[in-house]
């Protein structure tokens, strides 16, 4: 085919003077194509007043204005065979007006090798086992293979068809049937009723969900559902829980107000360990007290005086014997101060005493009766048989000594000693010493309500 064209257009190349052609200004000379058209029926002649232009004749065949001469070769072709050895060829074409040398030049041949050997197709090997069914329940597909081994294929050759083939398969048994939850149940309590401030244990509630929409089957054995029946959450709603007051510390802020012995002092709290917060109460009870102190120095302990010793017997001093008579002596007394310490006061007042004295002992002295004394206790103080008792007694009648004595009349003289007198006896008392008269006492408890009465006070 490509022989017979490129033999015409040498053929053609010879032709009258007088023809009329299409004129075209570009001629493609790799190509043998003629492109922009300038006329049509144009003697060819004067087309050809520029070598540059091209024509188609009668023939349909286009050609170049120029003196004939080869175009370049086209590209090499492919090889005759895609393996072992062929050959390939290349052309040329002779466009212009004329001849062009060497008119058998225009094919060129060579061998080639695209590649040293044919394939050969490989066969296959027989089938492999069938793999397990794709499912373990109803029906699915399973798969064999087959290697294109036998003989393995060479030179890039192949095995014709599939390496593997599918079927379907039947367990011949029902799936099972997996759990799924149905939707969680409404929220339970929550585990307090507060939040302690600044503590990490938040009360929380919880929710459940069963595994029922639908329970997994038994027979054959269903997963469970997958997850927790149990959700968890904290309580982050609740309100935080009250603080009740507390107080701290007792804090001593007055001096002890005393210099020796023990004292109150004021002492005060406060409700700030914790202060009360969130609705928590006040703290209980007083924020201040008197609380006792103790200065631990003794208080300065006064001396007393004991009483008066027994008055010393009545003597004048150079006088042998001053009893008796009216010569008044001197008598002193003494106390002491005692029980004075830690720089207490001393005792108030003197040691000692002194007086003028008349010297009664044993002297016989007229006698005169005292009036009645006041009645005395009722003796025993309690029962039916208590009794009072008075009594007068056989007193002395003074002598008219100088009442004050001394040098300046300003001592005092008292009588002293037990003198010795006897008064009359007072019918029915047949005593001339000391009479005494009893009475029963009236109205006078019996001793168990005494008892009582005390023991209720
Ligand atoms: C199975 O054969 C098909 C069709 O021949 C192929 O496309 C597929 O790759 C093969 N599978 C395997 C695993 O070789
Ligand atoms: C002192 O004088 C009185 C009376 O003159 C007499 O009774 C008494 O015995 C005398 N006492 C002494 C110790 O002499």
């Amino acid at each position: 085919m490509l022989l017979l064209i490129i033999l015409n257009i040498l053929l053609c190349s010879n032709f009258s003077v007088a023809q009329l052609v299409e004129c075209y200004t570009t001629f493609l000379e790799d190509k043998g194509e003629c492109k922009d058209i300038l006329g049509y029926d144009i003697q060819q002649t004067d087309c050809c007043l520029n070598p540059k232009y091209g024509f188609r004749g009668q023939d349909g065949k286009c050609n170049s204005c120029r003196k004939a001469q080869w175009g370049p070769w086209s590209p090499w072709g492919a090889c005759s065979v895609s393996c072992r050895e062929g050959v390939k060829i290349r052309w040329r074409a002779c466009y212009g007006i004329g001849r062009c040398k060497d008119a058998s030049q225009t094919l060129q041949t060579m061998s080639c090798r695209d590649q040293e050997c044919c394939p050969v197709n490989g066969g296959w090997s027989t089938w492999g086992p069938w793999q397990p069914c794709s499912v373990t329940c109803k029906s699915g597909v399973r798969k064999r293979e087959r290697s294109c081994t036998n003989p393995s294929p060479s030179c890039g050759g192949q095995c014709i068809g599939s390496n593997n083939e599918t079927e379907i398969c039947d367990t011949l048994l029902i799936c099972p049937t997996h759990g799924s939850w149905a939707s969680w149940e409404v929220w339970g309590p929550c585990s307090g009723i507060c939040k302690v401030e600044g503590s990490q244990n938040i009360p929380f509630q919880q929710r459940t969900r069963r595994c029922s929409d639908p329970p997994p089957s038994v027979n054959p054995r269903g997963n469970d559902c997958p997850g927790t029946p149990i959700e968890t959450q904290e309580c982050n709603h609740l309100p935080l829980c009250p603080v009740h007051g507390s107080w701290s510390e007792w804090v001593t802020v007055s001096e002890c107000p005393v210099t020796c012995g023990l004292g109150l002092q004021l002492q005060k709290r406060e409700c700030n360990n914790p202060a009360p917060k969130h609705n928590g109460q006040q703290c209980p009870g007083e924020n201040s007290r008197k609380a006792v102190c103790n200065t631990n120095v003794h208080c300065p302990v006064d001396g007393r005086w004991t009483e008066w010793e027994e008055w010393s017997d009545c003597k004048r001093h150079g006088r042998r014997n001053i009893s008796c008579s009216a010569t008044a002596g001197m008598q002193s007394r003494t106390r002491s101060c005692v029980g004075r310490e830690f720089e207490g006061d001393f005792c108030d007042g003197d040691s000692s005493d002194n007086r003028g004295c008349y010297n009664i002992e044993g002297c016989s002295m007229e006698g005169k009766w005292s009036e009645w004394s006041n009645w005395g206790f009722c003796e025993p103080p309690c029962g039916a048989r208590s009794i009072k008792t008075r009594s007068r007694h056989c007193t002395p009648i003074y002598p008219a000594y100088p009442e004050y004595v001394g040098q300046y009349k300003n001592l005092k003289a008292f009588f002293w000693g037990e003198s010795d007198q006897s008064c009359p006896p007072i019918p029915p008392y047949n005593s001339n010493d000391v009479i005494t008269e009893t009475a029963q006492c009236q109205e006078v408890p019996i001793c168990e309500s005494v008892m009582r009465l005390r023991n209720r006070t």
